[in-house]
């Protein structure tokens, strides 16, 4: 007996998936069927195929399809949904429990870095609080252009330096304060990443606000992230504080992983005297923290009036200079790649 497609269809509209509040067939989760000889095989689009809700909708189509055809085979194929991630090899969020210990900055020279050694990077500032992405790139004001396509609307990335970016600064007016509730905060994140037509690259480095709180839960369980960098400064009081986010980002429920850890202004170096080094906070700090965490040690980044300066003018220190600093950024971008 070869079952009708249309058969199928018919009874799979029995199959309710409740997240979406509707059956699988006018949820549109059943793709590509295929029909033969006591044989019905489709596609069902699931995002996580791992969750226990999503295996009862594979058991109860299963069954339901051999209550109506008898014993044949029934070959369900578990499909992720094609979104605009899709064709993102790696999210990478550097993140830190403190607030101002340069994650912005590390993130910006990452994504430089990486854009220097031929990859396609994107950036995603995902500090709803306190934006910093179009100041550092010198985008203020930049809008992103959006176009409809099966009736959604999607943002294209601005693009500078080759870096395609994206930040609620661009969509908010920068003098209006975000006194936004963490749900909003979260679906704000949620836009941010899934309306973006990212295209085709090989990283997304997202700018995580400072703390532990909604949207550092928000990107761990909605987005499959490559690994987290953790940033600390080389004093203990920050420590205390990065060691909570490690923590969180360690934590099986969260389960980013951590690729290690960046001592961002370990020492200070005068641009006057590129090969002199002062360890204003000591040495070796940022190794100590990064082996009590048990995690690896990315690299130092040394303090430099120039990458301040660099930031607040737009234009990101590392973008075609080849001192020092730059130096340290590739060493930690060849890390991060060797570890993902
Ligand atoms: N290595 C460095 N050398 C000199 N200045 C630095 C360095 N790293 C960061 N800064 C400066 O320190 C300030 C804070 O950096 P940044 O905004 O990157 O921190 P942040 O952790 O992202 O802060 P927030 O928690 O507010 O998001 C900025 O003015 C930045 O230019
Ligand atoms: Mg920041």
């Amino acid at each position: 007996m070869i079952p009708s497609k249309q058969k199928v269809l018919e009874i799979l509209k029995d199959v309710v998936y409740f997240p979406k509040g509707s059956n699988i067939v006018d949820a549109e989760m059943v793709k590509d069927i295929e029909v033969g000889e006591n044989l019905v095989r489709f596609k069902l689009v699931l995002d996580d195929v791992d969750d226990e809700k999503n295996k009862f909708v594979v058991e109860n189509a299963k069954k339901i399809l051999n209550d109506n055809f008898g014993d044949i085979d029934v070959d369900i194929i578990p499909t992720a949904p094609v979104t605009m991630l899709s064709k993102v090899k790696h999210i990478i969020a550097v993140a830190s429990g403190k607030g101002g210990v340069g994650k912005s900055t590390v993130a910006v020279n990452l994504a430089v870095a990486l854009a220097t050694q031929g990859f396609r990077v994107g950036m995603l500032d995902a500090d709803i609080y306190g934006p910093s992405v179009p100041i550092m790139f010198g985008t203020e004001g930049v809008q992103p252009e959006c176009y409809d396509k099966d009736g959604k609307t999607y943002m294209v990335p601005v693009q500078k330096f080759g870096i395609k970016l994206m930040s609620i600064g661009m969509m908010v007016d920068p003098s209006q304060p975000l006194i936004w509730r963490g749900p909003m905060a979260t679906s704000a994140l949620t836009q941010l990443m899934t309306e973006t037509d990212w295209g085709e690259i090989d990283f997304l480095v997202v700018d995580m606000p400072p703390g532990t709180g909604d949207i550092q839960l928000c990107l761990a369980q909605n987005f499959k992230v490559s690994g987290s960098v953790i940033v600390t400064t080389p004093q203990k009081v920050a420590f205390a504080d990065v060691r909570r986010a490690a923590n969180m980002f360690k934590h099986k429920g969260v389960s980013i992983p951590v690729l290690g850890l960046v001592e961002n202004m370990a020492y200070f170096t005068p641009s006057d005297m590129p090969d002199k080094k002062y360890y204003i906070f000591g040495q070796g700090h940022g190794k100590e923290f990064a082996e009590e965490l048990g995690i690896p040690f990315l690299g130092a980044i040394p303090m430099d009036e120039n990458i301040a300066s660099a930031g607040d003018k737009g234009t990101p220190y590392t973008f075609g200079n080849f001192g020092p600093v730059t130096a340290a950024f590739e060493k930690v971008a060849r890390k991060v790649i060797e570890l993902i």
